[in-house]
Parts: structure tokens; C-alpha cells; sequence
């Protein structure tokens, strides 16, 4: 199968059911998605899939074929996508292991809500879990993100 990820074009052909997450990291070597639980309840793994955000421990490869998969090592070239800058603005991660997961999903949110709402980000971040307790630094870097100015908001 075909997929791209990253902007890269890539092949497959292992098992169907794995799920995307060991493909990122075991055979890619795209690391900063983290795994955390493995069953969809904690978010670490989120990664963008046709611009949607996705848990890649239970997106199994079959469902891939033909996909876009953006991760937070492609989610802006220079590693100054709005949420990035936000994120560091806001000194938000603590010991950091859920923060791509967090990063990405914000990035969904702002690419389909780029002025979003309280429980427009409650909604889009309920399913991402700090064990490290950042969700009022999340909250308050989503909204500086979304108030950047729209020349800055390429790569969403
Ligand atoms: S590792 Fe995927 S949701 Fe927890
Ligand atoms: S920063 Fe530690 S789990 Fe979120």
C-alpha cells in the first residue's frame, strides 16, 4: 500500500492490522509520537490524517491506503507552526511526554476552528490527557495561537 507521510511518499507491506503508531516509530523512526496507553485514551499518539486529527495506536494500516499522515516532526518545517510558537510562548510542557499529542490536536482544531471557542477547545481536547496537569497553559497557548496573524498560520 501507498500512503504519504510527511509530505514523503511511502510503501507498505506488513501486516494490516498493525497500527500506524510502530510504523512511525519502529520503522520511520518519527519518535515524537508517543505512545501511552494503546487503546485510545490518552491522546499521546495524535497525528494528523488528511488533516483530521487521529489516535495513531489504534489507526490500523489498512485504513491508510492513499492517506496523508502529517506527525509533529512535519507539522511545520521550521518547527514554527502557530501552536509550536504558542506552545513555547506559554512555557506550556512540563515533563512534556503528551505534548505532540496535545500540539497536534490543537493543530487540527485551529485548522477547522481557527477562532475557537472555550468548548469549541474542551471538545477538541477532551480525549488528550496531561498527567503533568498543563491544560491551562494548553488552553491559554490555543488562544494565542489562534490570535497570531493569519500570514503565520501556514502549514495548518
Ligand atoms: S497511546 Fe494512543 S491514545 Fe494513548
Ligand atoms: S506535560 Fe507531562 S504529561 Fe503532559
Amino acid at each position: 500500500m501507498r500512503l504519504t507521510i510527511n509530505g514523503t511518499p511511502r510503501t507498505y507491506d506488513g501486516d494490516p492490522n498493525q497500527p500506524l503508531l510502530w510504523f512511525l516509530r519502529d520503522d520511520l523512526q518519527l519518535t515524537g509520537t508517543k505512545f501511552g496507553c494503546g487503546i485510545a485514551a490518552c491522546g499521546a499518539c495524535t497525528v494528523h490524517v488528511d488533516g483530521s486529527a487521529m489516535m495513531a495506536c489504534v489507526t490500523p494500516m489498512a485504513a491508510l491506503e492513499g492517506k496523508s499522515v502529517t506527525t509533529i516532526e512535519g507539522l511545520s518545517a521550521a518547527g514554527d507552526h502557530p501552536v509550536q510558537k504558542a506552545w513555547a510562548g506559554a512555557n506550556v510542557p512540563q515533563c512534556g511526554y503528551c505534548q505532540s499529542g496535545q500540539m497536534m490536536a490543537a493543530a487540527a482544531l485551529l485548522r477547522q476552528k481557527p477562532t475557537p471557542t472555550d468548548a469549541d477547545i474542551d471538545g477538541a481536547m477532551a480525549m488528550n490527557i496531561c498527567r503533568c496537569g498543563t491544560y491551562a497553559r494548553i488552553r491559554e497557548a490555543i488562544k494565542a495561537a489562534a490570535a497570531m496573524p493569519a500570514s503565520s498560520t501556514g502549514g495548518r
